[in-house]
Formats: structure tokens, C-alpha cells, sequence
């Protein structure tokens, strides 16, 4: 027995209790009572009279016979009460569940097909539906679907959900397959209600029954109606995410555009070092959340150039600040925050005779000394106005006899088996 059922079981046996005891205290004890009057009281004054004896005895026999009637019909009544109790205290679960989902879903894909799913699981229909559009002049889309079959259902009917759809939206307010329609002559049900944004509506969801188990209960349709307005929510918070995804995209793109005409010899370095950091970190391992936050750096790592006047990039003493510049131009943007760290510290050498703070060992960010070997690699092999590039075979021999000094070995041979295998 699961801690939900036995709770539910101590509860309805402890109403039973508390019924039984009521019934005892406010009926059996009175009616005792009045039986033992009457026998004692009134009883003996009437034997002289034995059919109004019997008389008395049968209206105590017939209240004694009520009252338990009256006992039984609360216990039946208290028990559909409990039922009823359970129930909506199992669906509330279950939405609170469903919103925890949704919640979690990255784009508005996820969140249909998430949402679907959800009512699914609520409400026990066949199947159930989300259709989308991108803007209000543009058609419906089928975007989510759940239950076995759910795709050929769709197309099987297709022409009469897509007009639930449309008309959940076009009146703003849950639509049925009403009685009157023929098509639910075949013991088919269906529903569609409308999910709003701030911004116009999003869609509808929709749900489909083919077995014929009668008009959607009002429960039911209480349960759809607030997974709707869950689901609404959760397609505004990912439309938001992928607006910020959008903002941040382009954001890092103008940056690095700036950062690359602003530094002579470098057109394509920012985007070389990420692509160059993101597969030495997934050789080593990295989970995605590391990767992203590398990519991140490795594009920005040298975003504290910007602040460096032009005529200061080649001089050592001036141009080494840009890594304390571009950690504070990082810590102030909450998100980037993260970044800051590590761009801080790309410059630091393994044996901690690097800059800005000689960090030396795994006191260096992991990321920083992924970003070191890739900066370094870019640098040797593009062509600079002081030397040509080199090939990657001498980039390898530097690399190595930089190991446990500049660069961390195992950095290095991370990158030497990307070599190796030609993934660079
Ligand atoms: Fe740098």
C-alpha cells in the first residue's frame, strides 16, 4: 500500500469513528434514555391499557429504527464525500506535477508536447492536442500530441479538430462536440479550449475520446481549463527565454565583431578559440552546463581589449590588464557573472608564472586553462605580422614542451588526441 493510500484509509476510518461516536452520543444515548423512562415511567401506568403499551413500545422501536437508517445513510453519504475528496485531491496532485513540467520546458515545442502529455495524464482521454500559431494571422499548427495513436487519430479527424481549434480561439472560450452535431452519433467526444498570452492567443488544446464514454465532466473540464491556463504561462516563459536566447546570441555576435576589428591580426580568433574549447572540453568530459559556460568565455575572453587603446596591444605592461577589464566588464551582467572567473584568468601559466594573480595548478579555472591552449593553438597557426603561421605538427611540439609550464598537461593531451584522430 503506497503512503497516499494508507493516509487516505486512516482518515476515512477515523470519520467513521467520529460518525459512529456522534451518532452513539446524539441518538443511541438519548433514545436509551427515553426507553428507559418509558419502561420505568411510563409503562406501568399504562397496563391497564396493553394496546397503548404496545403502542409506546412501537414509536420507541420505530424512532430506534430510524435512527439507524439516519446512521447509515451519513456513513454512505461521509464515505462518497471522502471519495470525492481523494479524487480531487489525486488530480490537484497531478496538475501541481504537470505544472512542475512544464515549467522545465526549454521552447515552445517542448512546452506542447509537454502540455499534451500532461492533460493526458489528467484527465484520461484517448488523445489530446496542441495546435500553435506564430503570430495572429497565421494558420494553426499542429505543434504537440499524446495518447497511443495520437497522430492517426489527428488525421482522422482531422478536419473536426481543426475546427474546435479555430473556433476555441476565434470565441476565446472552451468549444464541444455538442450532441446535436452528428459526428457524435459515433460515441465520439471532444473538446478545445483556448490558451491566452499577454499578447494574443497562442492556440488551443484540445482533447479526443473515440470510445464514447459520454459529455466531458465538469471536473474534467475544470482540470483542462487550469493545465490551459498553466500551459499558456509556460509558452510565455519559454517565448521569453527564446527571446533572451535571441538577445544574447546577437549581443555576443556584435561584441566579438567589435573585438576583432579592434585587435589587429585577429578577424575569426573569438570564434576559433570557442569552437577549438568546446571539443577539447567535451575530450575531457565536460557536462553541458561547462560547455555552454566555456563557449561563453572562450568567445570573450579577450572582451577587455575593447578598453585597451590600440596603440597599447603590443606592449606587455599595458596590454595584460585586459584580462582584470574584462572580468569586471563580466561581473557586473548577472548572467555572465560566471564568465568572469575564467576570462580573468586565461592568461595564468600552469606552474603559476602566468598573469594577472600567478594561479598556478587546478587553483587555475578549468575552463581558463582550456582557453589557454586554445588561444595559444589559434595564435601560433594564423599569420602574424611578425611571423607566419605555423602547422600543426609544430604547433603540437610547442604545445607539449609547454606541458605542467605554461599549459596544463592535461589540456594538452586532450588536444594532442584531437590531432591525432583529425578532429581539428
Ligand atoms: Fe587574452
Amino acid at each position: 500500500m503506497n503512503p497516499s493510500a494508507s493516509s487516505r484509509s486512516i482518515f476515512t476510518q477515523r470519520l467513521d469513528r467520529a460518525v459512529f461516536v456522534t451518532y452513539f452520543l446524539g441518538a443511541i444515548v438519548p433514545l436509551l434514555a427515553l426507553g428507559f423512562v418509558v419502561q420505568r415511567d411510563v409503562l406501568p401506568g399504562m397496563s391497564d391499557a396493553p394496546r397503548a403499551q404496545a403502542g409506546m413500545i412501537g414509536v420507541v422501536l420505530g424512532v430506534g429504527m430510524l435512527s439507524l437508517t439516519a446512521f447509515f445513510a451519513l456513513r454512505k453519504l461521509t464515505r462518497q464525500a471522502v471519495q470525492r475528496m481523494d479524487a480531487d485531491n489525486d488530480r490537484l496532485k497531478e496538475i501541481l506535477a504537470a505544472s512542475q513540467e512544464l515549467s522545465k520546458s526549454p521552447h515552445t515545442r517542448a512546452v506542447a508536447e509537454s502540455a499534451a502529455g500532461c492533460v493526458l495524464t489528467v484527465t484520461g482521454t484517448q488523445a489530446a492536442f496542441v495546435a500553435l500559431r506564430s503570430a495572429p494571422e497565421k494558420p494553426l499548427t499542429l505543434m504537440g500530441s499524446a495518447g497511443e495513436g495520437a497522430q492517426a487519430l489527428y488525421e482522422s479527424n482531422q478536419d473536426l479538430l481543426d475546427e474546435l481549434f479555430g473556433n476555441a480561439v476565434e470565441s476565446d472560450r472552451p468549444v464541444f462536440l455538442g450532441d446535436d452535431d452528428s459526428r457524435a452519433g459515433s460515441k465520439l467526444r471532444a473538446a478545445a479550449l483556448p490558451l491566452r498570452g499577454e499578447e494574443g492567443h497562442w492556440g488551443a488544446i484540445a482533447v479526443l475520446d473515440t470510445a464514447g464514454a459520454g459529455a466531458f465532466k465538469p471536473e474534467e473540464m475544470d482540470a483542462i481549463a487550469t493545465l490551459a491556463a498553466l500551459t499558456s504561462v509556460a509558452f510565455s516563459n519559454a517565448d521569453l527565454k527564446d527571446a533572451q536566447r535571441n538577445f544574447f546570441s546577437h549581443v555576443i555576435d556584435l561584441i566579438v565583431t567589435a573585438l576583432d576589428a579592434h585587435v589587429d591580426c585577429r578577424a575569426g580568433h573569438s570564434e576559433a578559440v570557442a569552437r577549438l574549447s568546446n571539443r577539447i572540453g567535451r575530450e575531457l568530459g565536460l557536462d553541458d552546463a561547462q560547455l555552454q559556460r566555456l563557449h561563453f568565455a572562450a568567445l570573450l575572453h579577450d572582451i577587455g581589449m575593447l578598453k585597451i587603446d590600440r596603440a597599447e596591444h603590443r606592449m606587455p605592461g599595458k596590454n595584460q590588464k585586459h584580462t582584470l577589464v574584462g572580468q569586471r566588464m563580466l561581473s557586473r551582467i548577472r548572467l555572465w557573472s560566471d564568465l568572469a572567473p575564467i576570462v580573468h584568468h586565461h592568461h595564468e601559466w600552469f606552474d603559476g608564472s602566468g598573469y594577472p594573480e600567478g594561479l598556478e595548478g587546478e587553483a587555475i579555472p578549468l575552463e581558463s586553462r582550456i582557453i589557454a591552449v586554445a588561444d595559444a593553438v589559434d595564435a601560433m597557426m594564423r599569420n602574424d605580422t611578425h611571423r607566419a603561421a605555423l602547422s600543426l605538427e609544430e604547433v603540437l611540439v610547442e604545445l607539449r614542451e609547454g606541458a605542467g609550464t605554461q599549459f596544463d598537461s592535461q589540456v594538452v593531451i586532450a588536444m594532442a588526441k584531437l590531432a591525432e584522430r583529425g578532429e581539428l
